[in-house]
């Protein structure tokens, strides 16, 4: 087998069964094993980090990736933290389902002396060697200062806000929030027609919070999604009850095949940049073996998509 159809077959294989074991020839020894704890596959943008961590991997014919899948349970991901300590892995990478319940078993691994990296999702403890991720608060302004625009602008905006929280255990859905407030929550002419309400990232659960809104309230101006499954889910709410020309919807997270296409099709207003840490995490763990320093905490960029540039992503991503 040829290398390109070796990596693709292994990476077909990692995904089935969660462990990549990148290619050795005999002279090759591998020198560094990673252990990286992701949350859940069930969700695009996890696929698509996991995927950015096999390909960076790839490229290291020392590094062995074990991948465990957390099935989008705290109690399963804590056990996978704990048999990832046990088999004495190199640099633990952790993304967490939430933060309370996986800070714990991340102060064990520092215990146990393994270096590790917090991905996304934060935990509540700063003893970890290094966190990676986006600025959540920073992208939530992003879309509050859009928002605003989009009702007509500073100390005039008007409208009905629904907005669809992500997961309320985890710290970006907060940040998200707290974000967006800055901009939305100077402006007396926007009002938030719900409570809080946690959608856990869930297109399904976004549905079903948006269809008992649309049957609750005449007028939605604008929908608020904390990430883009979220949006995506309000919209097919609000075009299953014919309504979806008469709000905007902003998301986030801008996977290519997702959000930046959603977006292309008119169905989202907007969506914002949440890239993966994945590839950074492989990265950084490598540099920790080699003996750098290593930053305490990466921030990864963000970026408006809307109308204007969805297209041309899409086409550098062959999509379009
Ligand atoms: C995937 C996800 C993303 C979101 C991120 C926040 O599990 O829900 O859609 O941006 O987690 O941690």
């Amino acid at each position: 087998m040829n290398r390109r159809k070796f990596i693709k077959a292994t990476v077909v294989a990692a995904a089935a069964s969660t462990v990549f074991k990148p290619f050795y020839t005999r002279a090759e020894t591998k020198k560094y094993r990673f252990g990286f704890s992701q949350v859940t596959t069930v969700e695009p943008w996890r696929v698509q980090f996991n995927k950015d961590m096999i390909k960076e991997a790839g490229k290291h014919p020392e590094l062995e990736l074990i991948i465990t899948d957390g099935q989008d349970k705290t109690e399963k991901q804590v056990a996978d933290v704990e048999n990832l300590i046990q088999q004495g892995v190199d640099v633990l990478l952790v993304s967490p389902k939430e933060s309370a319940g996986l800070t714990g078993v991340v102060l064990k691994a520092i215990d146990a002396k393994i270096p590790v990296i917090i991905l996304d999702r934060n935990v509540e403890t700063d003893k970890y060697t290094q966190f990676i991720g986006g600025d959540n608060v920073l992208i939530g302004r992003e879309a509050g200062k859009y928002a605003v625009e989009l009702l007509g602008g500073e100390g005039k905006a008007k409208g009905n806000l629904v907005e669809l929280w992500g997961g309320m255990g985890t710290q970006p859905a907060h940040d998200r929030h707290d974000g967006f407030m800055e901009h939305v929550g100077k402006e007396s002419g926007i009002k938030s027609l719900l409570q809080p309400m946690d959608c856990d990232w869930k297109q399904q659960k976004a549905y079903e919070v948006m269809s008992t809104a649309l049957k609750s309230f005449d007028h939605i101006d604008l929908v608020y999604g904390h990430n883009d499954p979220e949006a995506y889910g309000a919209y097919l709410a609000a075009k299953d009850a014919g309504r979806e020309k008469e709000m905007k919807i902003l998301g986030i997270d801008a996977l290519p095949d997702e959000g930046v296409t959603w977006v292309a099709k008119g169905q989202l207003t907007a969506t914002f940049l949440y890239a993966t840490p994945g590839a950074e995490g492989v990265r950084q763990g490598l540099k920790i073996m080699n003996g750098e320093k290593v930053e305490k905490k990466i921030t990864l960029p963000t970026m408006r998509i809307d109308k204007t540039n969805a297209e041309q992503i899409l086409k550098e991503n062959g999509l379009a």
